[in-house]
């Protein structure tokens, strides 16, 4: 009985949360209400592997709508229990939850494919990857990749043996606009805030990378009254920092300038040993790029005389000579870390989810149409959304 109650208190919750969310993803709205008409995924079973979070609860509903059956998964360390339980609530089959040991992550990506999904809704390509392992890939049809680092692995280690259509989400333009740029900037000039409770105007920031994501996260600090400086490998992007008005150097010269460094270039060892000895006392290091190794934390903890966790994304990392400096989040995203943390704004990710709904539909409905292996979402689709972004934004051309 208690386990009953905790468990419809979980999915009750979960529904509570969700319905915010809906409430502000206007475009998969309006995609529900054309699937539920089309049914463009009556009789398909949508496998899925990603965050599970209030977000994708709204994007696995609109598939529903539109027919699909679901059964989906997380990624490992970000699944949140009460999206899971309201899910279940609403008849899908989820696996996994917040505490999933990595093995357990592991079994219910296999679970996900056991089910025999048609269509695959993809994020790191473990999806396909499993499929090619199986010998299974001639009972898939195609589906999408959410992640760049999903499509390098379906165009690299698996290229040649996925024999249906993948579309990479994040090739899209838009989605490089709307998301890369504009919403990583204004989430992570968020974090930042959230996070470490200091003023941005004023402050010192360097940040690493011009490509979509740093363009905006210096853009946003700019507009708080930070002052931006940016490191970039690529003479073009370098050029074209330099005349948006950001100082331009490399990070040797900015070592003792910056109080607080950002990297978002998606590379590793980008802030490495050399650097470290470099650093004014008291620097903040923090990443946004998709994988930790942009700062090389093991080389920082090993080159400390002491490291303190100061708070839940907080950690002073002390050295021999006096001096300290901060890392926010161990090197991780820092915009899905720390408390209560929010990622990028509903409107972005309503755009990137019927980026999504429309690909995944593009997929059911015409797949024979499309290439094997990854490519990146068809423009009409592009262009769609853009203009619906537009009516949404209350802006004409
Ligand atoms: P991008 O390819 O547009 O930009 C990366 C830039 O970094 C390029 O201009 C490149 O020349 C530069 N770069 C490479 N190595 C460098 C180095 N050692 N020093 C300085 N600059 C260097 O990629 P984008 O779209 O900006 O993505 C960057 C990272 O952010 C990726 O890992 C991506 O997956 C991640 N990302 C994170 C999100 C979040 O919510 N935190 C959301 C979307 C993407």
């Amino acid at each position: 009985m208690g386990i009953m109650t905790n468990k419809t208190e979980l999915a009750e919750r979960g529904r509570r949360r969700i319905e915010w969310i809906r409430s502000r993803m206007p475009l998969l709205a309006h995609a529900r209400q054309q699937f539920a008409e089309s049914t463009p995924f009556s009789g398909h079973r949508i496998g899925m592997s990603l965050h599970l979070e209030p977000k994708t609860a709204v994007l696995l509903e609109t598939l529903a709508a539109g027919g699909a059956e679901i059964v989906a998964t997380g990624n490992h360390g970000s699944t949140q229990d009460d999206v899971v339980a309201y899910l279940r609530g609403e008849g899908m089959t989820v696996f996994g939850s917040r505490d999933d040991s990595l093995d357990a992550h592991h079994a219910n990506v296999s679970a996900v494919l056991d089910a025999g999904p048609d269509i695959l809704l993809d994020n790191g390509a473990d999806l396909a990857a499993g499929v090619v392992a199986r010998g299974s890939a001639a009972s898939v049809i195609g589906g999408t990749e959410e992640t760049t680092s999903g499509g390098l692995r379906l165009r690299g280690e698996l290229g040649g043996r996925v024999t249906f259509p993948m579309i990479v989400i994040n090739d899209s333009l838009l989605k490089a606009i709307g998301e890369n740029r504009h919403a990583v900037g204004q989430s992570v000039v968020e974090s930042f805030m959230r996070i470490t409770n200091l003023m941005v105007p004023g402050r010192r920031f360097v940040v690493a990378g011009y490509g979509w994501c740093g363009r905006g996260v210096a853009q946003y600090l700019r507009a708080l009254g930070g002052k931006v400086a940016v490191v970039e490998v690529d003479e073009l992007k370098a050029f074209e920092a330099a005349l948006d008005g950001y100082r331009v150097d490399r990070l040797e010269g900015l070592a003792d300038w910056g109080e607080v460094f950002i990297t978002a270039t998606g590379q590793p060892d980008v802030i490495t040993a050399q650097h470290f000895g470099l650093l004014r006392d008291g620097a903040v290091l923090a990443n946004c790029g998709h994988f930790p190794w942009e700062i090389d934390v093991a080389g920082l903890r090993a080159a400390a005389s002491n490291v303190h966790a100061l708070d839940d994304a907080i950690d002073r990392i002390e050295f021999a000579d006096g001096r300290h400096v901060i890392l926010l989040a161990d090197g991780r995203m820092m915009n899905l870390a720390g408390r209560e943390p929010k990622g990028n704004s509903l409107e972005s990710m309503d755009l990137g989810f019927l980026l999504q709904s429309l690909s995944l539909e593009r997929v059911a409905t015409g797949a024979s149409e499309l290439p094997h292996g990854a490519q990146p979402v068809p423009d009409d689709i592009n262009r769609l959304i853009a203009t619906r972004m537009l009516a949404a934004m209350g802006a004409n051309r």
